[in-house]
């Protein structure tokens, strides 16, 4: 596929895989996927599993993505994990900001762009999801809600880190539900956060910001998603939780 970026295909495990079970997935989507080169792959596994993975993808081409990141260093913050400790098991990505961390645990735009500077001081690359509700796409206020939570997510990031993060364009009706936005809803929006990113910082950094579409990524749909100008990657939940149909997302991308 010609594309202007290089595409960026990651795998939000939420809270699925033992380590067992992760072991197993790792050594199905190496089988499959040890000669992609074209495409940067990657797994994002819960804590628990970043040790095992982390071995095991060890000189290959994938790579590896924690869900969440304490925006501390270190110190009495029961139950979180900081960049550092990601950093020990060659963690490089970080979601931030995802709609289920927003909805269940009340993280804020504010919260996410300190996660943010957080992640980028320690050298890792954070990929931050927005999205729209159900209501909001049907009240006419998809825009709006985007635009406030790409200035608020991202407020302080300097044009060099911004050009280095991954926004991914997650529309929450599509997560979970085998509801994915056609082609065109998804390219609209993509397009649209674009411009804002043109307009917050300027045409060149906004040309090298990758937008992933995330919200029921199938084999069957993954390749006409990432065909649009402006879709330079996905976020998969249930489907990258098979190797067969992760790999298959990624092949059906190639060329
Ligand atoms: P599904 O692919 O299961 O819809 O999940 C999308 C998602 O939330 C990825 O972060």
């Amino acid at each position: 596929m010609n594309k202007e970026r290089k595409l960026v295909i990651a795998g939000n495990w939420k809270m699925n895989k033992t380590v067992a079970e992760a072991s197993d997935l790792v050594e199905g989507l190496l089988l499959d996927l040890k000669d992609v080169k074209e495409i940067d792959m990657v797994v994002c596994p819960p804590f628990t599993a970043l040790a095992q993975v982390s071995q095991q993808i060890l000189s290959t081409s994938l790579r590896l993505g924690a869900q969440n990141m304490s925006q501390h260093a270190s110190g009495a913050y029961t139950g979180e994990i900081s960049a550092q400790m990601l950093k020990e098991f060659s963690v490089r990505y970080v979601i931030l900001g995802h709609s289920e961390r927003r909805q269940f645990f009340h993280e804020t735009d504010e919260l996410v762009a300190i996660k943010a500077q957080a992640v980028h001081a320690a050298s890792l690359r954070p990929i931050v999801c927005v999205g729209e509700t159900l209501d909001e796409r049907e009240s006419g206020t998809t825009e709006k809600v985007i635009e406030t939570q790409v200035r608020g997510s991202l407020a302080g990031l300097d044009a060099a880190k911004m050009a280095d993060t991954i926004i991914a364009y997650e529309p929450v009706w599509a997560i979970g539900t085998g509801k994915t936005a056609s082609t065109g809803q998804a390219q609209e929006v993509h397009a649209f956060i674009r411009r804002l990113l043109a307009s917050i910082y300027d045409e060149n950094t906004a040309r090298l910001v990758r937008i992933q579409y995330g919200g029921s990524v199938k084999p069957n749909n993954a390749r006409e998603l990432m065909s649009q100008p402006d879709i330079d990657g996905a976020l998969v939940g249930g489907a990258s939780l098979e190797a067969r149909s992760f790999a298959q997302i990624i092949r059906s991308c190639l060329n």
